[in-house]
């Protein structure tokens, strides 16, 4: 595959957004949107979307603004929306059955083939119609299985030990909702880390702050 031109982290991470803000211009029939418009809905500088945008080669024309299709499939592309990843969950407990349930990553090309649970009374039962192994199949699993992506929802205890065992496995990418910075070879396997509670504490700070705003005597 072609190097592309490293695109910087902060970018990346606003391109899911401008790619959810275009999926939804797109199904509403609207086929070009200029910065300004963009920029209002999604209150991002108009400056900063253009900026943004160059890096995927500045598809906007000076009075014409974006053809939101072409934009919209470009970013896809960019973010490896036009393909489809197989994905196995590794804990299937509340959360990896949450995900595994969530039927909108299934549609997005992100689709699951199996869970895996260390507690032997899960393994044979299924979620969601996927099938739940013995945690200890796993290595033989990927023996036979590419699998592109491993969801990481089992306490931090555990994490290191099966992050080695799916990357000597051969997969290559791990969601981690563990509480714990895995160390993963970098040329070989990479990693986003999810941590609900640093967004729920984000939002803890704007309601104290709203708060303190309406009463601003008692801060
Ligand atoms: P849970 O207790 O319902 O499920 C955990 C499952 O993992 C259990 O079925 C357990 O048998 C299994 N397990 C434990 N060690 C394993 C291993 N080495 N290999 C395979 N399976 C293993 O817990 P829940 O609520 O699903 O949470 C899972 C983890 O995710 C917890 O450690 C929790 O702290 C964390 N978490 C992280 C969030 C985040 O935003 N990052 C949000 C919520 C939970």
């Amino acid at each position: 595959m072609m190097k592309e031109k490293k695109v910087p982290t902060a970018v990346i991470q606003r391109m899911p957004r401008y790619y959810r803000y275009l999926g939804d211009l797109l199904e509403r029939g609207i086929a070009r949107v200029s910065s300004a418009q963009l920029s209002r809905r999604m209150g991002i500088t108009a400056s900063q979307i253009r900026q943004d945008l160059n890096h995927f080669g500045g598809f906007g024309q000076q009075g014409y603004g974006y053809n939101v299709e072409v934009l919209y499939n470009e970013i896809g592309r960019i973010l490896g929306q036009d393909q489809e990843y197989s994905v196995i969950v590794i804990g299937a407990g509340n959360l990896g059955q949450a995900v595994s349930k969530y039927t909108n990553f299934n549609k997005r090309g992100y689709k699951v083939t199996a869970l895996f649970d260390s507690n032997p009374a899960l393994a044979g039962t299924t979620v969601a119609g996927y099938p739940v192994f013995d945690a200890r199949e796993l290595p033989d699993y990927l023996k036979e299985n590419h699998t592109d992506i491993a969801v990481l929802t089992i306490p931090k205890a555990g994490a290191a030990e099966t992050a080695k065992i799916l990357t000597d496995g051969g997969v290559q990418a791990i969601w981690n909702f563990a509480s714990i910075d895995l160390d993963l070879p970098d040329d070989k396997a990479v990693v986003v880390n999810v941590h609900l509670s640093d967004s729920l504490r984000v939002l803890s700070y704007k309601l104290r702050e709203l708060r303190s705003e309406e009463n601003p005597e008692e801060d």
